[in-house]
């Protein structure tokens, strides 16, 4: 196997987590990207070339991720770039929202990172170099009415990006997350026109997000110029939340 890294993509069939993975591959990573289907996964792996795989996941699925990581193991190198970016919301006022609205959210955006993380780690120490990040949201600050659920799981991204870098930072592995505002993808599209136009009234820079934006200081995070960077969230929003 060569010396090229393998970085590990979660939700990388489309949006945001679509252009993390061909941007990581532009930096000259091998890039393992999944999608919930197998028709997905097919599709990343046809974007990617030989430059990347596509596997089939669900990270609310403890055998899933199981199955993922044994494959990984075959196909490439130990990935030491990990970005946990499949997320799902659900949305509802808390008076109205059920039981499986709720654990669904936390149950993928959080407890997958959990599960998706846990088992690359050890690679990482291994070679006393990684970068993991962790994609938030900007409501994880700021709340959002309707979204308590999925509020509350990038919060708790947060707080585990934190913990987390506190417990590999001597083992030169960095856990970072980016928060992005509004942005360009099918997460967005589903919201009615209303809900658009009060939000982008609320950004000081007046326009959506791209998924590439996003992309950008992911990659920036993942290179060995962020060396020094680590337990913070990066706010890539707009000017919608400062600090
Ligand atoms: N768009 C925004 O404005 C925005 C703002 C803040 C934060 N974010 C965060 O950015 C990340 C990407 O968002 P996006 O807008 O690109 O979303 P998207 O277009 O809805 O794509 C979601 C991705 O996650 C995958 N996924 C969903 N459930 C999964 C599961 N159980 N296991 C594994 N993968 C799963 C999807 O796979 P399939 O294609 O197979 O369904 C897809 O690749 C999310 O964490 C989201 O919360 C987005």
């Amino acid at each position: 196997m060569s010396d090229q890294k393998t970085a590990l993509v979660t939700g990388a069939s489309r949006g945001i987590g679509a252009a993390i993975a061909a941007k990581l591959t532009a930096d000259g990573v091998f890039v393992v990207g999944t999608a919930t289907s197998d028709a997905g996964a097919e599709s990343i792996a046809q974007r990617l070339g030989d430059q990347g795989a596509g596997l089939t996941l669900d990270i609310s699925d403890a055998e899933s991720v199981a199955q993922v990581m044994s494959r990984v193991g075959e196909i490439a190198s130990a990935p030491l770039v990990l970005v946990n970016n499949a997320g799902i919301t659900k949305d509802n006022l808390l008076m109205r929202m059920s039981e499986a609205e709720w654990s669904d959210v936390i149950d993928t955006n959080l407890s997958g990172a959990f599960r998706v993380t846990k088992p690359v780690l050890r690679g990482m120490l291994k070679a006393r170099w990684g970068r993991i990040i962790n994609v938030g949201s900007v409501v994880g600050r700021l709340g959002n009415p309707g979204q308590g659920n999925y509020v509350a799981s990038k919060a708790g991204l947060e707080g585990f990006t934190r913990s987390l870098a506190m417990e590999v930072a001597s083992r030169g592995v960095t856990v970072n997350a980016v928060a992005p505002g509004f942005i360009a993808t099918d997460m967005t599209e589903a919201l009615t026109e209303d809900q658009t136009k009060i939000m982008l009234e609320r950004i000081p820079l007046g326009r959506m997000g791209e998924a590439d934006e996003i992309a950008g200081t992911v990659s920036f995070l993942c290179s060995q110029s962020a060396g020094y960077i680590t337990g913070q969230t990066v706010q890539v929003n707009g000017g919608l939340l400062f600090g």
